[in-house]
């Protein structure tokens, strides 16, 4: 499959492994394991993935989850991952997987994490030439205490971060302010889906209760001027999704997003796809967006990929390693140095 922009290093922050799936792959465990899906062959999830609204969308994002059984399934979807990303010159990931959902199913927090890891290692073996971080997905609408004491344990171990994802506007920041003070002090770092489904007051919310400098999306930060008056005297970076954006609802057309009016704000902006599969889209063509739809020039996207590395969850030597190769004027053929051995 060919895809946008080859050659120019992207780098993405908001990327969830369950929305990222393959739909062959969908189907092929699906079959694998007699689970009995509301679709059955690749028109039938064309047609699942027409959700009109955000609710509608983080219920198919519950149904695909379905077709994964087993913790081998993780391991699987993330090699898969890790191979589609190489293939659009990602040098720097990071991946978010919802461990509540495979738990409610019967798996452990702890199976479900090793495979997902071994997978991305397995990934990161055969394609050496991206770094990745791990984020654990907290699920805001289910009781997130078990799965975030358990993701605690594996801080320094493979998993770098917590987020908070799901329903937004029903389950506020507020709920989560202790869990983000314990996984902090447990050596995790921190983000949060905000502004995204609820107005600028969870972004506030987010940046001054849950402690964090990153914002999933965080679009709706637009409409106070001096909340972006605060995200740029603060650093906090948005992790700005345009398509997911335009598919969930949040924002009616590319035309009426505010990716470039954050931009010449000055806020630390970023671009990812979110869930790819489930918005048709990739990280390629999230950045042909901001070409096409927002007027970004090479130098911008170069710049976007730029600020992904400098606000990442891995190592300061991993980050000095990716910006060194970003300067240089040519890629391919060399050997990249600082990749971390584990994700
Ligand atoms: N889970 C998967 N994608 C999500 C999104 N964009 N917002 C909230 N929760 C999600
Ligand atoms: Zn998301």
């Amino acid at each position: 499959m060919a895809y946008a922009l080859p050659g120019l290093p992207k780098a993405e922050l908001h990327l969830h492994l369950e929305g990222a799936i393959r739909p062959l792959t969908v189907l092929d465990l699906a079959r694998e394991h007699g689970v009995d899906l509301p679709f059955r062959d690749l028109e039938e999830i064309e047609r699942a993935l027409d959700f009109k609204t955000f609710l509608q969308f983080l219920a198919a994002f519950q149904q695909v989850n379905r077709c994964l059984t087993r913790p081998a399934d993780f391991e699987r979807i993330a090699r898969e991952l890790v191979e589609d990303l190489v293939a659009q010159d990602v040098c720097y990931a990071e991946i978010r997987y919802a461990p509540m959902h495979p738990m409610r199913r019967g798996m452990t927090f702890d199976d479900v994490t090793a495979a997902v890891i071994a997978g991305l290692l397995q990934g990161q073996r055969e394609h050496p030439n991206i770094a990745l971080a791990l984020i654990c997905g907290l699920t805001r609408q289910w009781d997130c205490t078990a799965a975030a004491g358990s993701a605690m344990g594996w801080a320094g171990r493979g998993l770098d971060a917590i987020d908070i994802g799901g329903d937004e506007a029903g389950f506020p920041a507020e709920q989560f302010a202790g869990l983000y003070r314990d996984a902090l002090a447990a050596g995790l770092q921190v983000t949060a889906h905000a502004g995204e489904a609820a107005g600028p007051e969870s972004v506030w919310a987010a940046i001054r209760l849950l402690g964090v400098k990153r914002i999933g999306h965080g679009v709706r930060s637009v409409e106070d001027p001096k909340l972006l008056t605060v995200l740029r005297a603060e650093d906090v970076t948005l992790e700005v999704c345009p398509t997911s954006n335009v598919r969930t609802g949040v924002v009616a057309s590319y035309e009426e997003h505010p990716l470039r009016r954050l931009w010449d704000a000055g806020v630390r902006v970023t671009i990812s796809s979110d869930d790819p599969a489930m918005f048709r889209t990739s990280i390629s063509q999230e950045y042909e967006v901001a070409r096409q739809a927002f007027g970004f020039d090479e130098a911008e996207l170069l710049h976007a990929t730029r600020n992904a590395i400098e606000a990442g969850f891995c190592s300061e030597e991993t980050k000095r390693a990716l910006l060194h190769d970003l300067a240089l004027p040519a890629r391919g053929g060399r050997v990249m140095l600082g990749r971390e051995a584990a994700p």
